[in-house]
């Protein structure tokens, strides 16, 4: 199966007021997705149509081949939906609440012991089992909310911004928690209002702006989308001035910049047609330089965004 969400002509309307209007797009198997837009873009509306709790007004919506309507139960099953707000129940702690979640799937008390024990070391939170859910900071309520999740084993994760209101470190503790759980065969849609976020994380990406669907593809595709310019962040150990040198000499670059107070920060622009970051890379290595890291300029991925959506406040 290549396609484990497959959304056809959705479109949503709050009674006159349109949300979704007419989206098509797939999420591949076992892949990140991410599915970004500003706030008021039709996100939320989207992931609950996806977690069956709102009906498909228009379209079709097909969720590991089976219509999301015809197959309401085979696709909870396969789903963990973790909505935007946590309304979660406080006054629990963290294992009284997956354990009631487990038994609402109809997990037997021997079984719901084990999951609860995996799902709370994957977490990372298995320290905190006995802990009040009250007590717990954002970003480990929002693992308590993960985990909770996981609890049925879904195959298909649907998170609702699960990274705001995170600060830096816990956002980089859930990513790391997502890839892992990508290592271990899930494939998970995730939303954001904040592109850069989910960068690093995402294979493909979705960008939804007023209910219609901007881009759909892969992330490196996106960085290049305003035409066949590509950018990249080269940073070395120190300014090698021969790296300069051997960067500017290859067919395709267009613009080699070291950073004015840090040389050993270069930012390049070329062209994807005729150069791969792979020979950019190889280029500065055979120069003689050491290089610290080699990514995505996110400056260049939220122009591509702001290039994609309109300006103007929204809900
Ligand atoms: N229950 C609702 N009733 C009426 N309008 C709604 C409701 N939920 C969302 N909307 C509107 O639908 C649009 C899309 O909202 P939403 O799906 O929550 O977007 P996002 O998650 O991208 O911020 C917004 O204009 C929002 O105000
Ligand atoms: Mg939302």
């Amino acid at each position: 199966m290549d396609h484990v969400i497959d959304i056809r002509n959705l479109r949503h309307a709050y009674k006159n007021h349109v949300a979704v209007q007419d989206i098509t797009f797939t999420v591949a198997a076992r892949s990140i997705h991410g599915f970004v837009g500003p706030n008021g873009a039709g996100k939320t509306t989207t992931l609950k149509i996806l977690a069956t709790l709102l009906k498909p007004q228009n379209g079709r919506i097909g969720i590991f081949g089976q219509d999301i309507v015809g197959m309401r139960n085979f696709v909870r099953r396969k789903i963990g939906y973790m909505p935007d707000h946590f309304s979660m129940y406080r006054q629990m702690t963290v294992f009284e609440y997956l354990d009631f979640f487990g038994a609402a799937y109809g997990l037997g008390q021997l079984q719901r012991d084990k999951v609860i024990a995996d799902v709370l070391a994957l977490t990372d939170m298995a320290g905190r089992k006995d802990d009040f859910i009250q007590g717990l900071s954002r970003g480990m309520q929002q693992r308590v909310s993960l985990a909770r999740v996981l609890v049925h084993d879904p195959e298909l994760l649907l998170l609702d911004e699960p990274a705001s209101g995170l600060d830096p470190r816990a956002r980089i503790e859930l990513m790391e928690i997502l890839q892992e759980l990508r290592r271990l065969g899930k494939t998970i849609f995730i939303s954001s209002h904040i592109l850069s976020e989910l960068a690093e994380l995402c294979d493909a990406v979705t960008i939804l702006d007023r209910g219609t669907v901007k881009y759909t593809g892969s992330m490196r595709g996106l960085i290049a989308s305003d035409g066949a310019e590509s950018a990249c962040l080269l940073t070395l150990t120190a300014g090698h001035p021969p790296a300069l040198d051997a960067l500017r000499a290859l067919p395709g670059i267009k613009t080699v910049t070291p950073g004015a107070e840090s040389p050993a920060e270069i930012a390049l622009t070329f062209e994807k047609e005729h150069l791969s970051p792979n020979a950019i890379l190889t280029a500065a290595i055979s120069a003689g330089a050491q290089v610290v890291s080699f990514t995505e300029d996110v400056k260049h991925l939220n122009q591509a965004f702001m290039d994609l959506t309109e300006p103007g406040v929204r809900t």
